[in-house]
């Protein structure tokens, strides 16, 4: 990690930005995605690896992807299929990607109206974190980060939810320092648990803290119209109403944590109009094992479970019944 906007010097590169990410760099991009989660979809993936073709590709060559989790998936699924597997360089820029989307190898598109339905799990050989990046991103883009930022010190540091609490102007400030230190202890955090299970077999799927709520959210609003971390967010919400609901979550915990979204302008409240398409979206995720659905719960902070819910208990929750 350093505080740079550096793009790898490395022989036989092929270069993958999106139209924003572009102007980020200082030499010619190979192939430019246009921004968006739009651009999350097979058809782009065909041009991309198209693109690697005519570049005339060969496996050692690596792929350098400099974008946020949009083109870190894409771009990253394309690397793991051209001639079953080229190098990989992820460079991620923004926030939510330095801390979540470039590191544990998860690739992907959205195919069929489902999120990432279509991947491969092929991590980067590195991942070159500038944090300096973080300047340029847009407001909403960076409040997005800050959600699994969030999301990451409830899972496994409380050091970082107390910088998220006590640093909020420096924060809002970009301070590379405070930045530098939190993003430092995301990486641990999502390290540590990939390492153990890359594949999600067992304590991954507490990364998806908020998750099975979020995606259900972005496609019934439609990819695109929230943030993914802004979706993040109000499935944090959802995970802590549900848990006290259920007696697993301590009343003081979850008041913290609606007190830390609130604090960083995260939308955390029901959307009662949307509780029956919100559980038929749930319904079909790809995630869902058997009659009931799995969802990632808190005790407390760092102290996480799953549990089998029943979907009726879920859709009453989200009416506020
Ligand atoms: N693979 C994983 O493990 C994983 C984990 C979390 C999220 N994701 C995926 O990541 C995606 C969301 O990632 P994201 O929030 O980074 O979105 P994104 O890639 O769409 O980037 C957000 C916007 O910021 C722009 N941008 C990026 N860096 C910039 C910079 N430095 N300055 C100015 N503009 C910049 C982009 O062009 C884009 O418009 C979702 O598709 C989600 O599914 C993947």
């Amino acid at each position: 990690m350093t505080r740079e906007k550096v793009i790898p010097a490395v022989p036989e590169r092929f270069i993958l930005a999106d139209s924003n990410t572009v102007r980020l760099l200082s030499e010619k991009a190979d192939y430019v995605l246009p921004a968006g989660e739009e651009s999350k979809v097979w058809a782009r993936l065909e041009e991309i690896l198209a693109a690697m073709l005519g570049a005339d590709l060969s496996r050692d060559s690596t792929v350098v992807v400099v974008g946020g989790g949009v083109v870190a998936d894409v771009g990253s699924l394309a690397a793991s299929l051209y001639m079953r597997g080229a190098r990989l360089i992820l460079v991620p820029t923004t926030l939510l990607s330095m801390v979540d989307a470039a590191l544990g190898g998860k690739t992907g598109v959205n195919f069929g109206g489902y999120k990432n339905l279509v991947g491969t799990f092929y991590p980067a050989e590195e991942v070159r974190i500038g944090i300096g990046f973080v300047e340029s991103l847009p407001e909403r883009e960076y409040r997005s980060g800050l959600a699994e930022v969030i999301k990451t010190g409830l899972l496994g540091d409380e050091e970082v939810v107390e910088i998220l609490e006590s640093r909020r102007e420096a924060i809002a400030d970009r301070d590379f320092e405070v930045l530098e230190e939190a993003v430092w202890r995301c990486i641990l955090v999502k390290g540590a648990v990939v390492e153990r299970d890359l594949r999600e077999g067992g304590i991954r799927a507490h990364l998806n803290l908020g998750h099975t709520f979020a995606h259900a959210l972005e496609s019934v609003q439609g990819f695109g119209a929230w943030t993914h971390g802004e979706a993040v967010a109000w499935g944090i919400a959802r995970a802590m109403e549900l848990g006290v609901r259920l007696g697993v979550t301590e009343d003081e915990h979850a008041d913290r944590v609606f007190r830390l979204l609130s604090q960083y302008g995260f939308r955390t409240e029901l959307m009662p109009d949307a509780a029956d398409s919100l559980v038929a979206a749930m319904r079909k995720d790809k995630k869902r094992q058997g009659p009931t659905m799995r969802f990632i719960l808190q005790r407390d902070a760092q102290d996480t479970v799953i549990e089998e819910v029943e979907a009726e208990v879920i859709r009453a929750m989200l009416a506020g019944e």
